[in-house]
């Protein structure tokens, strides 16, 4: 089968490059012709264990082009793997997906099945299917199917590989042959549905996902208050079967490309529609000001940090990923640096990234050693495992006032507490 992508971000390069691994023969295509020119060498733009081995061990059967007519042409099946990003109203920018649907439509030569992988807004698919239809340049049959994804940025080519389930919408049973055909070597129940219902299986899952984290995160700071431990609670929990371990895990709120975006692009179509989703919009609030906790922490310790060395240990939205989008250290760092403090930072990959974000007025340091010199206080936002395995004595022994802010909950109490270093975490008592 002929396969082709559009669009070589995290969700079109992972999937280009497992349906290679597992035989297919498929031609990636992106309109940014420096990155094409560096996947055709074999490097990955992006930073995903496993991605560029894969890359390099298919390459008989992978290429890379900006040329979207030779690929689309004759290709059995097109998948649309590019941006949804986020609208200034929280609704989805569809300006990218819609552009490839008409690129394909003026392009294909034969029939074919165009499967939608993007995060799209429930009802894209038909009009993407109507747009290709009336925008066909040659006499042939386009089928249009949803078939969302669901990686997780760090661990993407182990989630396509070893999909949880493979969600196929389609309109008519040709398509869903064709999907199952693709997917036949993936080792995963396959879930075959109507479009709408796989659109919306996409948005439901992160959207729950999203709250799951908002209501562990609230439960947090609620036993902060009242004294009890977080870590205890959500491992209790998690025994239950209906409720599960995962994604109880509190912090300072999710980040990311996908949370943030599909929560307000599902508030927003249910708004659109006159209902309100109260839920995700309470997940949506309670994660906006979580945030924010560990600067309001710091408050305790400090009136203000003017002048003080502030070492940041993480800048991603989560390890695994110099994916800088929607972290929490986007909105604190500026705030930081606003009320006068010389932010220190340091991540073992994230630095370059947010470089071009904030190309000064902050130290970016390249050990956490570094970070900690002299520091009034240390705020963690990011739980790498290079910060779970630091010696805790080093807080003490290089910061100038051994303050540690966790919003990860990287270490246990005890050994803060043998550390002699002041250690405020999230819903755990305060070792001081
Ligand atoms: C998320 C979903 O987990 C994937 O299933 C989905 O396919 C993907 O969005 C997408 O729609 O493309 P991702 O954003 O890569 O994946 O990352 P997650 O591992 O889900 O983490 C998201 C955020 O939630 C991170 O900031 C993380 O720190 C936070 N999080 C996660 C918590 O605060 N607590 C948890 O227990 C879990």
């Amino acid at each position: 089968m002929k396969i082709s992508v559009a669009g070589t971000g995290y969700v079109g390069l992972v999937t280009g490059v497992c349906l290679a691994e597992y035989g297919h023969t498929v031609t990636c295509v992106d309109i940014d012709e420096r990155k094409v020119a560096l996947m055709e060498s074999g490097i990955s733009p992006i930073y995903e264990p496993r991605l560029q081995e894969l890359m390099i061990k298919n390459k008989e059967r992978l290429s890379f082009t900006t040329d979207y007519q030779g690929a689309y042409k004759e290709a059995d099946v097109i998948f649309i793997g590019v941006g949804t990003p986020e609208k200034q109203d929280g609704s989805a920018n569809l300006t990218h997906v819609y552009t490839v649907a008409e690129q394909i439509a003026r392009s294909v030569e034969k029939d074919c099945v165009v499967v939608v992988k993007s995060t799209v807004p429930i009802g894209t698919n038909d009009k993407i299917e109507a747009l290709i239809h009336s925008n066909l340049a040659h006499d042939v049959t386009v089928h249009v199917a949803s078939n969302p994804e669901f990686l997780s940025q760090g661990s993407a080519v182990r989630d396509t590989l070893g999909a949880s389930r493979i969600v196929i919408g389609v309109e008519d049973e040709e398509a869903g042959q064709v999907l199952q055909t693709v997917y036949k070597d993936f080792n995963a129940p396959i879930v075959v549905t109507n479009r709408k219902s796989a659109e919306m299986i996409k948005y439901a899952s992160n959207d729950f996902l999203a709250l799951k984290i908002s209501f562990i995160n609230e439960i947090a700071n609620l036993c902060e208050i009242i004294g009890a431990d977080i870590e205890d609670v959500a491992h209790g929990m998690g025994f239950d079967k209906r409720i599960g371990d995962q994604f109880l895990k509190a912090g300072i709120g999710y980040g990311g490309s996908c949370f943030p975006k599909d929560t307000k692009a599902l508030h927003w179509l249910a708004n659109f529609h006159d209902y309100e989703l109260k839920t995700v919009k309470a997940a949506i609030d309670v994660n906006e000001n979580q945030k924010l906790k560990l600067l309001k922490k710091s408050r305790k310790y400090y009136e203000r940090l003017t002048g003080l060395n502030v070492a940041v240990l993480g800048l991603t939205f989560k390890p695994g990923t110099d994916d800088l989008r929607e972290a929490p250290t986007l909105v604190n760092i500026p705030l930081m640096i606003e009320d006068g403090a010389n932010v220190r930072a340091w991540d073992p990959v994230g630095i370059e990234n947010f470089k071009k974000l904030h190309p000064e007025g902050i130290t970016y340091c390249s050990s956490i050693e570094e970070a900690l010199q002299e520091a009034g206080i240390c705020f963690i936002f990011t739980e790498w495992q290079e910060i779970k395995e630091l010696e805790l004595d080093k807080y003490r022994t290089l910061m100038k006032h051994p303050i540690v802010l966790d919003g990860r909950n990287c270490y246990q109490l005890a050994d803060a507490e043998k550390a002699g270093i002041v250690y405020d975490s999230i819903g755990r008592e305060t070792i001081s």
